[in-house]
C-alpha cells in the first residue's frame, strides 16, 4: 500500500521513478526499464521534454506520419499528423489523392476573432454599472497599452470591451466579454493577461465610484478566463465535383453521391450519428493540431460545442448535389497557432510547420479544415460503399502481424488467408502458430 508522498516535485527523476515502482510495482525492474527505454539519448532533448510538464518520468511515443498530396486552394501540402488510430493516416492520402485528381480542396478563412470573459457578481442597480462601465471603458482599453505594444505591431491586440448584463441566467451576474485579434498567435496567455489587468483595474476604479460609494454595493470579479468557445473564428473548406465523376468503391457516381448525402442528412439529424461522424472529422484534425503544437483539448471543446451552435448537436460537415456537381463542405471554428507555445520549443512540431512552409495561423486553419473535412469524406465513402472493417481490419492485421514477429514469407500467407477470413488477434495468432509448426 503506497503512503502519500510530499515534496514529490522535487526530487529528481530518478527519485521519482525509485518511489513510484517501489510504492506502486513491486519493485520490478522491468517496470523501470519500460519507462527508460523511452528516455532519449541526447540529454539536451530529454531536458526539453522534462520541462514542458512537471514530474516527467518518461516520453509517450505516438507516430508522427504524413499524408501527401493534399492540394488546396491551388497549393500542394504534405500534411503532417500525430495520431495512433491505424487508418486515419491511410484515409488521408487517398482521400488526398482522390480530390487531386478532382480539382482538390477549396478553403478560406471566415474571422479571425478571440474572446474572452470577466465574469462579475453586482447586485446593485444596473444604471449604476452601466454609468461606471460607459464612464471607465476607455481606462480599461489603455491599462492593457503596455501587454498589448508588440500584438498591437503586428496588428492585433483588444479589439472591443463591452458589459453583458447576464442577470437573467443567473442572479447578479454580469460579463465583460473582451475581443482580440491575435494573428499569428493561439494568443491564451496573452488573452488571459489582458483580462486579469482588466479586472483588476474595473475593480480598483470601482472603489472610487460614486454611485457604489453611495450604496456600498460594488462589482467584485469573480474569475476572467478566455473562452475556448470561438464562434467568430471560423473557417471552412470544401470539394466539388460533377456526380457522374465519382464513382468509389466500385459504386457509379450517382448512387455513391446520393448514399453520402443521405448519410450527411442522418448525421444532421441524429445526435448518435452526428457525435460519431464528428469524431471521424477530429481524427482528422486532431492529428495536424498534435503535428503543429496547438492545443487539441482547446479545439475540442470549441467545435464541439459548434456541433450544438442552433441547440441540437449536428453535423460539422454539409454535402449536397448542386446543378449536377457533387458540393461537400466543412465549418469549423478554430483557435489555433504558428507562433508561440510549443511551436517554437518541440522540434517535430518546428519540423511539421517547415513542411507546410512555415503557414500563417489563417492558413493552417485551412489545411486543418482539410484535413477534417478529408477524414469524413474517408468514413463516409467506405461506410456507404465497402463497410469500414475492410479497411480497419487491414491496419489490424498489420498491427497484429508486427506484434507477432511474422517473418517476410508468413506475412504473405497470412494477408493472402485473412482477405477472406476475420481478423482476431486469437485467429491471427493461430493461424501463425500453424504455419510456424
Ligand atoms: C473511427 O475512428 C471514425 C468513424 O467511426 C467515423 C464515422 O463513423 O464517420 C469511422
Amino acid at each position: 500500500m503506497s503512503q502519500p508522498v510530499s515534496g514529490f516535485s522535487k526530487k529528481t527523476k530518478d527519485e521519482k521513478i525509485d518511489w513510484l515502482i517501489s510504492s506502486y510495482l513491486n519493485n520490478d525492474s522491468d517496470s523501470r526499464n519500460v519507462l527508460k527505454q523511452y528516455w532519449n539519448n541526447d540529454k539536451k532533448l530529454q531536458k526539453l521534454h522534462d520541462g514542458f510538464i512537471e514530474n516527467t518520468v518518461s516520453n509517450y511515443y505516438l507516430p508522427f506520419a504524413i499524408a501527401p498530396n493534399f492540394l488546396i486552394n491551388g497549393a500542394l501540402f504534405t500534411i503532417p499528423m500525430v495520431i495512433e488510430e491505424s487508418s486515419v493516416v491511410a484515409a488521408a492520402s487517398n482521400t488526398a489523392k482522390y480530390w487531386l485528381e478532382r480539382g482538390g480542396f477549396k478553403a478560406e478563412v471566415i474571422s479571425t476573432t478571440k474572446n474572452g470573459q470577466i465574469h462579475i457578481n453586482f447586485y446593485g442597480d444596473d444604471e449604476a454599472i452601466q454609468t461606471f462601465f460607459s464612464k471607465i471603458k476607455s481606462t480599461l482599453i489603455t491599462c492593457i497599452s503596455e501587454i498589448e505594444k508588440n500584438m498591437k505591431k503586428r496588428g492585433g491586440g483588444l479589439l472591443d470591451i463591452v458589459l453583458i448584463n447576464a442577470t437573467d441566467s443567473l442572479e447578479g451576474y454580469y460579463q465583460l466579454h473582451c475581443t482580440f485579434e491575435t494573428n499569428d498567435a493561439m494568443g491564451a496567455n496573452f488573452i488571459n493577461t489582458c483580462l486579469e489587468e482588466i479586472a483588476k483595474t474595473l475593480e480598483s476604479r470601482s472603489k472610487l465610484h460614486a454611485d457604489f460609494i453611495s450604496k456600498n454595493e460594488f462589482p467584485e470579479v469573480v474569475m476572467s478566463i478566455l473562452s475556448n468557445y470561438v464562434p467568430e473564428c471560423l473557417v471552412s473548406a470544401q470539394v466539388s465535383c460533377p456526380v457522374e465523376e465519382m464513382s468509389t468503391n466500385g459504386m457509379d457516381g450517382k448512387t455513391f453521391t446520393s448514399r453520402f448525402i443521405r448519410a450527411v442528412k442522418i448525421a444532421k439529424v441524429n445526435k448518435r450519428r452526428a457525435v460519431t461522424h464528428n469524431k471521424g472529422i477530429m481524427n482528422g484534425i486532431d492529428a495536424v493540431i498534435l503535428a503543429t503544437g496547438n492545443d487539441f483539448r482547446s479545439v475540442e471543446a470549441g467545435i464541439h460545442a459548434y456541433a450544438s451552435k442552433d441547440g441540437n448537436y449536428t453535423s460539422l460537415t454539409d454535402a449536397k448535389i448542386d446543378n449536377g456537381n457533387f458540393i461537400f463542405s466543412i465549418e469549423i471554428p478554430l483557435a489555433i497557432g504558428t507562433i508561440g507555445g510549443l511551436t517554437a520549443l518541440h522540434p517535430l512540431v518546428n519540423f511539421g510547420l517547415s513542411l507546410l512552409q512555415n503557414p500563417s495561423a489563417k492558413k493552417l486553419m485551412q489545411i486543418i479544415a482539410v484535413a477534417g473535412l478529408a477524414q469524413n469524406f474517408a468514413a463516409l465513402s467506405s461506410l456507404v460503399t465497402t463497410g469500414i472493417q475492410k479497411g480497419h481490419m487491414k491496419m489490424h492485421l498489420a498491427n497484429i502481424l508486427n506484434n507477432l514477429d511474422v517473418t517476410q514469407t508468413d506475412t504473405v500467407k497470412a494477408l493472402a488467408h485473412f482477405k477472406d477470413h476475420a481478423v482476431t488477434h486469437g485467429s491471427v495468432a493461430d493461424f501463425i502458430k500453424q504455419l510456424r509448426k
